[in-house]
């Protein structure tokens, strides 16, 4: 049987990755595609350093539009990330017939409704395994391996560098600005890494894992977006001292009023498998009807673990290939026709529970006045601590919260905030259990 030729667009971390794997492992993917797979051409802005990494037979190009448009490839494989020329690519590619398989997780929550619309349209397929949580098969197994459940909720460590940071933190003491250049230089990091860092990375991954789940449109400019670079060193460690890690977590859930979509800094019990996923590893928690609560973990980033990904998705699209487009995995999991606009919900609507750290002046009535604030929001206790009185005459209260909806704690937070008691404002992280 004629191979399949490869298109390849970016040779960086990812790119250099897929084509490392596509030769290592040639005879292997050929015999689980049922034909050979061959990297038929390349595009990078770097040509030498491309050239080092793919060897001499491979024809290279600076100018991508040549891949795309070249009559004999029959993959395009968008690894240059973005979604300004990544974005002109990958439609032209599918306007020629050609699939795709990209790694590009702001493309496809930005973009992903238009992208696949148009992929439909031609027939093409769009597949995206590498772009939510590295080389854990998290896409795979949300669209076809749960595809029996209501899904309910998921929650996942889905930022590697985040997640690499506070962990060195955490054990080694290290500086956040020298742990996240270690991430850099490992390839975790985004090119910008901001992008990680304020939770934005996994706002896009989170979006993709929402419509997949829950069979609704991309709907990236509604997630709520916290991510680390305000934590403080003592948050992470009184929560320790309560039982709990703090996490970068996305988290999705349907409601009878719309879908949560937040990621944030998230207090999680300790003795939960998900709190101990450390380093650049993601880890996805998904609760279902019928498969009750399903741990997927593994690498989040890097270029082998990514490329484990995307050569996954190619074996997958050449697999396909020649079957009627009708009978494929629709990209969302549900039938384009069926995806539901379910609304979003607006923080102030998301129930949670709260760790809240208040500056108080240590003398007596103080702490009546916080928990009467509290209780006429109708926030309960579940655990409180003070810790030891400053030189100042103040102290630090740190309260736990049972679930209450947010905008209760907003403004029970706002009222404590006005106290003459109070210094400054309160430090506030939600709070899951994640076992039900
Ligand atoms: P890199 O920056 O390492 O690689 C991108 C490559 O694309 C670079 O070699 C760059 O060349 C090249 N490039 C940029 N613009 C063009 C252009 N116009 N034409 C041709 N080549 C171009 O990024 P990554 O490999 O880390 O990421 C690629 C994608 O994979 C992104 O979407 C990212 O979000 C995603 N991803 C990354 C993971 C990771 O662990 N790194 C994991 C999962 C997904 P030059 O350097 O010369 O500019
Ligand atoms: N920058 C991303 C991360 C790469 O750190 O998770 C993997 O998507």
């Amino acid at each position: 049987m004629k191979p399949i030729n490869i298109g390849l667009m970016g040779v960086g971390t990812v790119g250099g990755g897929t084509a490392t794997v596509l030769k290592r492992n040639a005879e292997e993917i050929s015999r689980r595609a049922g034909r050979e797979i061959r990297l038929f051409m390349a595009a990078n802005r770097d040509l030498a350093r491309a050239r080092e990494v793919v060897g001499d037979g491979v024809p290279l190009v600076d100018d991508a539009f040549q891949v795309v448009n070249h009559p004999e490839v029959d993959i395009v494989v968008e690894l240059i990330g973005g979604d300004t020329i990544a974005k002109e690519l990958v439609l032209k590619a599918i306007d020629n017939g050609k699939h795709v398989v990209t790694a590009n997780k702001k493309l496809l929550a930005m973009h992903g409704n238009e992208i696949f619309a148009r992929a439909q349209e031609k027939g093409v397929m769009v597949a995206f395994e590498a772009a939510v949580a590295g080389g854990i098969p998290i896409i795979k197994a949300l669209r076809e391996g749960l595809s029996a459940n209501r899904i309910e909720w998921l929650a996942g460590i889905i930022n590697g560098t985040s997640n690499f940071i506070l962990s060195e933190m955490r054990e080694k003491g290290a500086d956040f600005a020298d742990v996240l250049k270690e991430a850099q230089r490992l390839g975790y990091a985004e090119a910008d890494p901001t992008f990680d860092v304020e939770g934005h990375d996994a706002g896009h991954k989170l979006t993709i894992m929402a419509a997949i789940a829950f069979g609704i449109p991309m709907n990236f400019d509604n997630c709520y977006l916290e991510g680390i670079s305000q934590l403080e060193g003592k948050d992470i460690q009184y929560a320790e001292e309560l039982g709990y890690r703090v996490k970068l977590l996305g988290l999705t859930r349907r409601t009878d009023k719309g879908v949560e979509l937040r990621v944030h800094p998230t207090l999680i019990p300790e003795d939960q498998l998900i709190a101990n996923v450390n380093g650049v590893m993601n880890a996805v928690l998904v609760r279902g009807d019928a498969i009750g609560q399903a741990l997927f973990n593994g690498p989040g980033a890097g270029a082998l673990p990514t490329a484990s990904a995307v050569v996954a998705d190619i074996v997958d699209v050449a697999r396909l290939l020649t079957s009627d487009p009708e009978h494929r995995v629709p990209h969302l999991a549900f039938q384009p026709d069926r995806l539901q606009n379910l609304p979003i919900l607006p923080m102030g609507e998301v129930v949670s529970s709260y760790y809240l750290r208040i500056q108080a002046a240590d003398r007596a009535g103080v702490m009546a006045d916080i928990t009467r604030l509290l209780a006429e929001n109708n926030i309960s206790i579940e655990a409180l601590i003070q810790k030891g009185s400053a030189t100042d005459g103040s102290a630090e209260i740190v309260i736990l919260t049972h679930r209450v909806v947010e905008k209760s704690a907003n403004k029970a937070i706002a009222a404590i905030e006005a106290l003459d008691s109070v210094a400054g404002k309160v430090v506030r992280l939600r709070m899951e259990e994640l076992n039900g």
